[in-house]
């Protein structure tokens, strides 16, 4: 394993406090408010490296695209790209977002089952690659490319039939899943490509089979079915095609239950499956594209809550309440998901209690996690949240009319706003009386 749940820079200070960037976390709650995301960006730079570099040694022709689901700001975008990933996006939003950072153009890669013109009128307008999701966009992008006298470049995204052992919600790869070109409709896929070389050009071929995945066995598989399929296209239309984009999905260890894969092991093997089954099927070396968003966000970012109070019910269970819950991170209760859990300020005691963790949401199921063993908690303490880096501040909500808490980035003793905490004014700008 390459990392634990924990950010490489997390020390604990002489007065018994969690630090991050060699900034105390106390001191941070009290500086920036709480609930507080925390992205530390050692941690960042050290997953983008286990990328980058493995790539570098096993398969030069590569370029790794950071998928934005995950987590998805200007200053954010502009860290990783200065690691040389690109970006993945899945929207509008997103793709202005990674437009308007220092994210160059030809590294970004458009996604979506179902674009909007308007959104591929501006991935066209910019030339970004488009992940093809199936044969009603491709005549809406033909149309488009025509009207703007530009020219289409697109990966078809397929459907690889792999069963990824990872939650129902985050499997995408399989014949059912929404995802996807089916097999069946490739070659009419392609037939009509080929039809319209003014407008449109046949770049890659795209898959993805999942989300918190623990197994490389199925990203083996996964190399092996593609090349199968630029095979069938080689011998079908005499193409060679020159990019493969095999997804993301490594898992992260959230709590010590998580055994993920080491990432550099996991690019050595499925980059020498990949090379033997090119070599074996007389294929032509594609630039390989990788996605992965988790592995390189979610062990870099901590949340911070203040304990609000603390509810015993004798004999049953003692809750504390934090000040944020399940709109800033609405996991726990849509997968179930798990974390670790420290008292910032008293980094230094051991555990004595097991404590039930609840927001401040109007709902009983706003519980970030049960039975999670602590020092004993007061009034007042800083809870910190490990492994919030993926799917928290993307995935949270305005719920119960509550503001988005801030994102700040700490490396060397420094702290910068990455996203503003928002106002209560923020929460009316766009109510009309
Ligand atoms: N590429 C595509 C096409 C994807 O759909 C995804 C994730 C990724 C790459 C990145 O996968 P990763 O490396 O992050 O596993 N909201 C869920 C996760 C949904 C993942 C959706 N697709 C969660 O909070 O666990």
């Amino acid at each position: 394993m390459d990392a634990t749940q924990y950010p490489v820079s997390l020390t604990v200070n002489a007065a018994g406090q969690y630090c991050l960037g060699g900034l105390s976390l106390v001191d941070l709650a009290e500086q920036y408010g709480t609930p507080l995301y925390i992205m530390d960006e050692a941690t960042l730079s050290r997953n983008c490296r286990f990328y980058t570099e493995a790539l570098a040694k096993h398969y030069p022709n590569s370029q790794v695209v950071f998928a934005g689901k995950a987590n998805l700001n200007l200053g954010l975008l502009n860290v990783l790209s200065k690691e040389n990933l690109g970006v993945d996006v899945v929207s509008g939003g997103e793709l202005y977002t990674a437009l308007k950072s220092t994210m160059k153009p030809e590294t970004i890669v458009f996604h979506g089952n179902n674009k909007s013109h308007e959104e591929l009128t501006m991935a066209l307008q910019h030339s970004i690659r488009i992940v093809l999701d199936n044969s009603a966009e491709l005549e809406r992008l033909i149309h488009i490319a025509k009207s703007l006298g530009k020219k289409a470049f697109v990966m078809l995204r397929l459907k690889p039939e792999i069963e990824a052992h990872t939650h129902d919600y985050i499997k995408t790869g399989h014949i059912d899943s929404k995802f996807g070109i089916d097999k069946y409709d490739l070659n009419k896929v392609i037939t009509r490509i080929l039809e319209e070389p003014a407008c449109i050009q046949l770049l890659g071929l795209h898959s993805h089979i999942g989300s918190q995945i623990f197994d490389i066995h199925p990203f083996e598989d996964l190399a092996d079915i593609m090349t199968d399929h630029m095979l069938a296209i080689k011998n079908t239309f005499g193409i060679d095609i020159p990019e493969l984009n095999l997804g993301g999905g490594i898992g992260i260890q959230y709590t010590t239950q998580d055994d993920p894969p080491s990432i550099p092991v996991y690019i050595e093997r499925m980059t020498t499956r990949l090379k033997a089954c090119l070599q074996k099927k007389g294929l032509k070396e594609p630039k390989l594209f990788l996605e992965p968003g988790r592995s390189i966000v979610a062990t870099a970012g901590v949340t911070l809550y203040s304990v609000g109070a603390l509810k015993d019910i004798p004999g049953i269970k003692t809750y504390i309440f934090v000040d944020g819950g399940m709109a800033d991170n609405p996991r726990p209760m849509l997968y179930q998901s798990q974390y670790t859990f420290a008292l910032a300020n008293k980094a230094a005691l051991n555990p004595e209690k097991t404590y039930t963790i609840a927001g401040k949401y109007c709902e009983s199921g706003d519980v970030l996690a049960k039975d999670i063993p602590l020092p004993q908690a007061e009034v007042g303490d800083t809870l910190v949240v490990f492994g919030t880096g993926a799917y928290n501040y993307t995935m949270s909500s305005h719920y119960n009319r509550s503001a988005k808490p801030a994102m700040i980035l700490v490396q060397n003793q420094q702290s910068r706003v990455l996203v503003q905490r928002e106002t209560f004014d923020d929460l009316l700008r766009y109510d009309m009386a």
